[in-house]
C-alpha cells in the first residue's frame, strides 16, 4: 500500500494544555497528566517550557530532583540549558538541542538556565517529554544521548514547504538518530502556509500532537488547531494528514509510539509498575542511593 492510499487517522480528542509553574517557579504548558488525561502510553508527560524571558541574574529553572523508571527528553528552542547530574555528568544544551535521558534506576539531576543566559537574560524555550520504560528496563543504569542541533537530520520536501526534524523515528526517508527501546516516532515539523504533510504512523502507535505556533488541520477535519492544543488520534488509519490553513507558518509536534501496556505506579519524579516499588524508589532517594550533585 503506498502512503496516498493509507487511512488517515481521524481526532479522537482535542483540548488545551494547561498553564501553570514547574521547578524554581518556570512558566509551562503542559499537555499531560492533566484534568483531560493521564498519560498517552508510552508518553508520561508532555511540558512546553516558556517561552520565558529570563532577567540578568535570574536562574529560574529547576533545581536539584530525582528520577527513577522513565525516560526524560530535553528539546531547546531558544536559550540555554545546563545540566548536572549525582553521577558527575554535565551537560550543555543550547536551541536545537537534544538530551534524551534514560533515568532507568535513578539519579539525582538539575536543569537551570545556561551560565550566559542567567548573565545576559534572554528567552528559554523548550520541550520536555516523559517517555515511560517498559519493566524489564526500569532498572537499567542512567545513559544519556546529546544530539547537538546539527547532527540532527532535517528532512524536507522538494518544494521547501514541509520542514522536519526528526528526533526519533522516520519522517520524509530520514532517521533520527536517537536509539530507543521502543518504538517512537518525534517530529518538530514546520508547515508553510497553505502546505500539507501526510506522515506514516503504524495503526497500533498511540499518537498525538501538540501545536506550537500557528494553526492546523488533521484528516481534512474543518476544525483549526491553534497555539497550545494538544491532539489525540484515533487508531483509525496509518497516517496523520496535517495541513495548514491559515496564512503563517504552522510548528508542531508529532509524537507516536508502541503503548507498553504495563501498570503505571507513579508518584512526582518516580514512575514504576506497583505502589511499592514506589516505596521503595523513595526510601533510596532518602537514604541517598541515588546520589547528590557535586557542589561544583
Ligand atoms: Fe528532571
Amino acid at each position: 500500500m503506498t502512503k496516498t492510499e493509507l487511512k488517515h487517522r481521524s481526532v479522537a480528542r482535542a483540548f488545551d494544555s494547561q498553564r501553570t509553574l514547574e521547578g524554581g517557579g518556570v512558566e509551562i504548558r503542559r499537555g499531560f497528566p492533566g484534568p483531560e488525561i493521564d498519560e498517552v502510553d508510552p508518553f508520561l508527560l508532555l511540558d512546553h517550557m516558556g517561552p520565558i524571558t529570563i532577567a540578568p541574574g535570574q536562574a529560574t529553572g529547576f533545581p536539584d530532583h530525582p528520577h527513577r523508571g522513565f525516560e526524560t527528553v530535553t528539546y531547546l528552542l531558544e536559550g540555554q540549558m545546563e545540566h548536572k547530574d549525582s553521577f558527575g555528568n554535565r551537560g550543555f544544551l543550547e536551541a536545537g538541542d537534544v538530551q534524551w535521558m534514560t533515568a532507568g534506576s535513578g539519579l539525582v539531576h538539575s536543569e537551570m538556565p545556561g551560565r550566559d543566559l542567567v548573565r545576559t537574560g534572554g528567552r528559554l524555550q523548550g520541550f520536555q517529554i516523559w517517555v515511560n520504560l517498559p519493566k524489564r528496563d526500569k532498572m537499567t543504569p542512567p545513559k544519556y544521548q546529546e544530539l547537538k542541533a546539527a547532527v540532527i537530520p532535517h528532512a524536507e520536501t522538494a518544494s521547501s514547504d514541509v520542514k522536519v526534524k526528526v528526533i526519533a523515528g522516520e519522517s520524509l526517508g530520514m532517521r533520527g538518530a536517537i536509539q530507543v527501546r521502543t518504538p517512537i516516532l518525534y517530529l518538530h515539523l514546520t508547515l508553510a502556509p497553505g502546505a500539507t504533510h501526510v506522515q506514516e504512523v503504524a495503526e497500533k502507535f498511540n499518537a498525538l500532537a501538540y501545536i506550537i505556533r500557528g494553526e492546523a488541520q488533521f484528516a481534512g477535519a474543518p476544525e483549526r488547531q491553534g497555539e497550545g492544543r494538544l491532539v489525540l488520534f484515533a487508531h483509525d488509519g496509518g497516517a496523520v494528514a496535517i495541513s495548514n490553513p491559515s496564512s503563517q507558518p504552522v510548528d508542531l509536534l508529532l509524537l507516536a509510539g508502541e503503548p507498553i501496556g504495563e501498570p503505571i505506579a507513579r508518584y512526582g519524579p518516580f514512575v514504576m509498575n506497583t505502589r511499592e516499588e514506589i516505596y521503595q524508589a523513595f526510601a533510596d532517594f532518602r537514604s541517598g542511593k541515588l546520589g547528590e550533585i557535586p557542589e561544583n
